[in-house]
């Protein structure tokens, strides 16, 4: 039995690691759709997924999903307004929710409109999550059919950055971390969640991200990514400089 922590899909160039993340994303969202009639994703930010949206969105693509019956939510959020240029809602919505035409009673931004406090973005995000999970299990976390990541250079996922006080967090879904190193807030899902989802994918790419692939899967690491991987199974889908030379 292979133990490593990680088994990645490795591609050559971006765009078959973008289509190989991209059926497996339909794959799993389909078949959740089959089984419940409604699938739950919690979206990346950042840059890489950017081009995987648009793919997704793609009028190849764009038929082989039933989106309507598809909620968004976000695994992370930096604390500004839906209209900023970092907001990962904004960048969704440009890459994925306006090609396809998605309604918006069924995207959930973590920062309203106007924004709130982020400590009160965060308590209403976690109500939005208690609305639709298992209640009947007592306070077990929301389960989200796919959790989509990316990874820093640090090992961070989501908001969760190391020496983070959220990496310690399991009575709350949902939190606002104050991240000392980028000088800001952020709201960010946490481990109890990622550690629920059906299904968790981290979507890799570049040669800046070497160290840190490498990193997260040493049995002692106490990287973010390294303590998820860990503690459940995880897909992978890497670029081939991203673990050139390892
Ligand atoms: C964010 C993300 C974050 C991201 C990594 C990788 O809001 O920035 O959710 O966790 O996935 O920072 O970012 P890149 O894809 O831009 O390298």
């Amino acid at each position: 039995m292979n133990n490593a922590l990680i088994i990645p899909s490795v591609s050559p160039t971006i765009d078959e690691l973008v289509a190989q993340c991209g059926h497996y994303v339909q794959q799993k969202l389909n078949l959740a759709i089959a089984q419940r009639g409604i699938a739950r994703m919690a979206l990346a930010g950042g840059n890489t997924p950017k081009a995987l949206y648009a793919w997704l969105a793609s009028p190849a693509q764009a038929s082989r999903v039933n989106w309507s019956s598809v909620q968004f939510y976000f695994g992370d959020e930096r604390s500004v307004p839906r209209s900023h240029p970092d907001s990962n809602y904004g960048m969704a919505k440009t890459y994925l929710f306006d090609p396809l035409g998605i309604n918006q009673d069924q995207v959930f931004p973590m920062i309203s409109e106007p924004m709130l406090d982020i400590v009160e973005e965060a308590a209403r995000y976690e109500k939005i999550l208690d609305s639709w999970r298992d209640q009947s299990a007592g306070r077990t976390p929301p389960v989200f059919d796919l959790a989509l990541n990316g990874m820093g250079a640090d090992g961070h996922f989501a908001s969760l950055f190391p020496d983070t006080p959220a990496l310690l967090e399991r009575e709350h879904w949902v939190v606002a971390n104050p991240v000392e190193k980028l000088a800001t807030q952020r709201i960010t899902l946490t481990y109890p969640v990622f550690e629920q989802a059906r299904a968790v994918c981290f979507l890799v790419a570049g040669s800046d991200k070497q160290d840190a692939f490498f990193a997260v899967q040493q049995p002692d690491s106490g990287l973010p990514v390294a303590r998820l991987i860990r503690k459940r199974q995880t897909d992978w889908f890497v670029d081939q400089a991203c673990i050139e030379g390892i």
